[in-house]
C-alpha cells in the first residue's frame, strides 16, 4: 500500500551489471578530451558542478517569458570561485545561476540568493520550480551547523531557530548549548549534517533582458532525517559518509499531490545494520550465495520521498527504493514519465558500491536506473542491471552528477577527466595548481539517450549545457 511499501536494489540485480568486458557503446560516454576553459567555462571565474534547469512542477523545462514573449531557461548551479582546490568546493558550496534564451548558451546572473548563505554553513543540491502565477520555489540542501564556516546572513542562532535551521538547547545568550558531535570524519572539521530547505516568496521576471527574481527569498527547513525511516548524521556511526539531501520536487500526475524525492540512508544506528535476505535476492540466488563480508551492511543508500501534506507541511515516507548492502550514496534522484511508465533515475560512484565479489569494479561514476509503473510501483532496474551511462574505461572520474530531462537530454559536468585512467584518490596528492588544472569544474556535452520499456541507449553527443534540443 501507498507509504509502506519499501522496493531494493538486490544484490543480485546489482550482480547484472555489466564487467568492463561487456561494457557497450549503449551505456558508454564519449571520452572528453578537452573542456572548456576561463571565460568559456559555464560561469567564468567559478567551479560549477551540481546543476539544475528551473522546471514547472509538472516535470517540464520552464520558461521565463520576457514582454515581448521571448522565452528565457534558467539553470541553478553549485558554485564556488575557482581560486579554491577543487576538493575543497563542497565546504564552500553555494547556488548561482544563469540564463539563456536558446538553452545552450549561458549567461551568468549572479548569485541565485544574494543575501548569501542562509542556512546551513553551505548550500548543496536542490530543484526549482516555476509556478504559473511567476513565483519560484527553490528546494536545496542546507548542510552544516551553527556558525561555522563561511556563514552569512542570519547569523544568530535565535534567528536562525526562528527559521527552522538550527534546534536543540540554547543559553542564556542565546548561543546553541555544544553537543558532542557525530564523531564523523568530516573534510575540514565542519559539520555535515544536512537538512531540506525551501527558500520562495520571489518572482521570475525578465528585466532588461536578464532574468531576475524579484522580492525577497523566505527559506526554511522543511524536511529533516528522523532516525527511523531515514538516518540522522548521529546514527552514521560507521562506514562511508551519509545523506540527506538532494530534493527534486514535483507533483505526481497519477494524484495530483506534490513530493520530494532526496538522497538518504535508511534509519537506524549503522554498525548495528545487517543485510536481511530481501535485501539480497531470491531464494535460489541466496541459496548459492557466498559468504557476506562485515562492510556490506554499512552501505545503505535510500531514495528518500515526502509528500506535501496541507501547503508548507511536508512528511517524510518510506523510501522509493533502497540500496542495503549494495550501494551507500544514490544522488541526485529524479524522474521521467514516458508512455505511462515512471522512470527514476540517480548518480552513483564507484567507491560507494558495497565490497562484495567484484560488484565495486562493475559500478561506475554512472547514471543509474529504474522502471516501474507507478511511482510506488515494483521497480526493475533499466538494462538488467541499472547501469545507465558510464565513463569510459580508460577515464573513470571524468565527469558526474546527471541530470535526464524530459525527452533524454542528460546534463553533466566535466569533474577530473586530467587524471586519466588513475584512481581518484591521486588528485589531492598533487600540488595545488596541478590539482586546478586536472578539473573541469563546468558543464560537459549533453548527452542524448534513448529510453524505451527497460533498456535506454545512448544515442548522440550535444552542446555543453545544451537543455532544449
Ligand atoms: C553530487 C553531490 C550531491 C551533493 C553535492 C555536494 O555531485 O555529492 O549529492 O548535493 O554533490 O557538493
Amino acid at each position: 500500500p501507498e507509504g509502506t511499501f519499501t522496493d531494493r536494489w538486490t544484490l543480485q540485480e546489482a550482480l547484472q551489471l555489466p564487467a568492463d568486458t561487456e561494457k557497450t557503446a549503449q551505456t558508454t560516454m564519449p571520452l572528453i578530451t578537452s573542456w572548456p576553459q576561463g571565460a568559456q567555462k559555464t560561469l567564468p571565474d567559478q567551479w560549477v558542478w551540481d546543476t539544475w534547469p528551473l522546471k514547472t512542477e509538472d516535470m517540464q523545462i520552464a520558461t521565463v517569458r520576457a514582454a515581448d514573449g521571448t522565452p528565457y531557461y534558467v539553470l541553478i548551479h553549485l558554485s564556488v570561485d575557482d581560486s579554491v582546490l577543487p576538493g575543497a568546493r563542497h565546504d564552500l558550496a553555494t547556488l548561482r545561476y544563469s540564463y539563456s534564451t536558446d538553452g545552450r548558451s549561458w549567461q551568468p546572473g549572479g548569485y541565485l540568493f544574494p543575501e548569501g548563505v542562509v542556512l546551513g554553513s553551505r548550500n548543496w543540491a536542490g530543484s526549482a520550480l516555476l509556478k504559473a502565477d511567476g513565483s519560484v520555489e527553490v528546494y536545496y540542501t542546507a548542510t552544516g551547523e551553527r556558525d561555522e564556516g563561511p556563514v552569512q546572513g542570519p547569523s544568530s542562532v535565535l534567528e536562525r531557530q526562528q527559521v527552522g535551521d538550527v534546534q536543540g538547547p540554547l543559553t542564556a545568550d542565546g548561543q546553541l548549548v555544544p553537543q558532542s558531535g557525530s564523531g564523523f570524519p568530516n573534510e575540514g572539521g565542519i559539520g555535515f549534517e544536512q537538512r531540506i530547505a525551501l527558500a520562495d516568496g520571489v518572482k521570475a521576471e525578465v528585466v532588461n533582458g536578464r532574468v531576475v527574481f524579484s522580492g525577497t527569498w523566505k527559506h526554511r527547513v522543511i524536511l529533516r532525517a528522523d532516525g527511523t525511516l531515514y538516518q540522522t548524521v548521529a546514527q552514521s556511526d560507521a562506514g562511508p559518509l551519509y545523506g540527506f539531501r538532494d530534493p527534486w520536487a514535483f507533483r505526481n500526475p497519477a494524484d495530483g499531490k506534490r513530493y520530494v524525492l532526496f538522497t538518504g540512508n535508511m534509519g537506524g544506528l549503522k554498525s548495528q545494520q545487517t543485510c536481511q535476505p530481501e535485501d539480497l535476492g531470491d531464494a535460489a540466488f541466496r541459496a548459492g550465495l557466498g559468504a557476506l563480508n562485515a562492510e556490506m551492511p554499512l552501505h545503505n543508500g535510500a531514495i528518500g520521498l515526502a509528500v506535501e501534506t496541507a501547503p508548507g507541511a511536508w512528511k517524510l515516507l518510506n523510501p522509493l527504493l533502497t540500496a542495503r548492502c549494495v550501494n551507500q550514496e544514490l544522488e541526485r534522484p529524479h524522474l521521467v514519465m514516458k508512455d505511462g511508465q515512471v522512470y527514476l533515475f540517480f548518480s552513483s560512484h564507484i567507491g560507494k558500491f558495497a565490497p562484495y565479489g567484484d560488484l565495486r569494479d562493475r559500478g561506475e561514476e554512472g547514471l543509474y536506473g529504474f522502471v516501474g509503473d507507478s511511482l510506488r510501483g515494483d521497480y526493475t532496474p533499466l538494462n538488467r542491471g541499472g547501469l545507465v551511462l558510464n565513463t569510459p574505461l580508460t577515464q573513470r572520474y571524468q565527469s558526474y552528477s546527471y541530470d535526464v530531462l524530459p525527452g533524454g537530454l542528460t546534463t553533466l559536468f566535466v569533474d577530473v577527466p586530467g587524471i586519466g585512467n588513475q584512481d581518484i584518490s591521486v588528485v589531492s596528492t598533487l600540488p595545488p595548481e596541478e590539482q586546478r588544472a586536472v578539473f573541469g569544474g563546468t558543464l560537459g556535452k549533453t548527452l542524448k539517450i534513448d529510453i524505451s520499456g527497460g533498456s535506454t541507449a545512448l544515442v548522440s553527443e550535444l552542446n555543453y549545457g545544451q537543455i532544449i534540443p
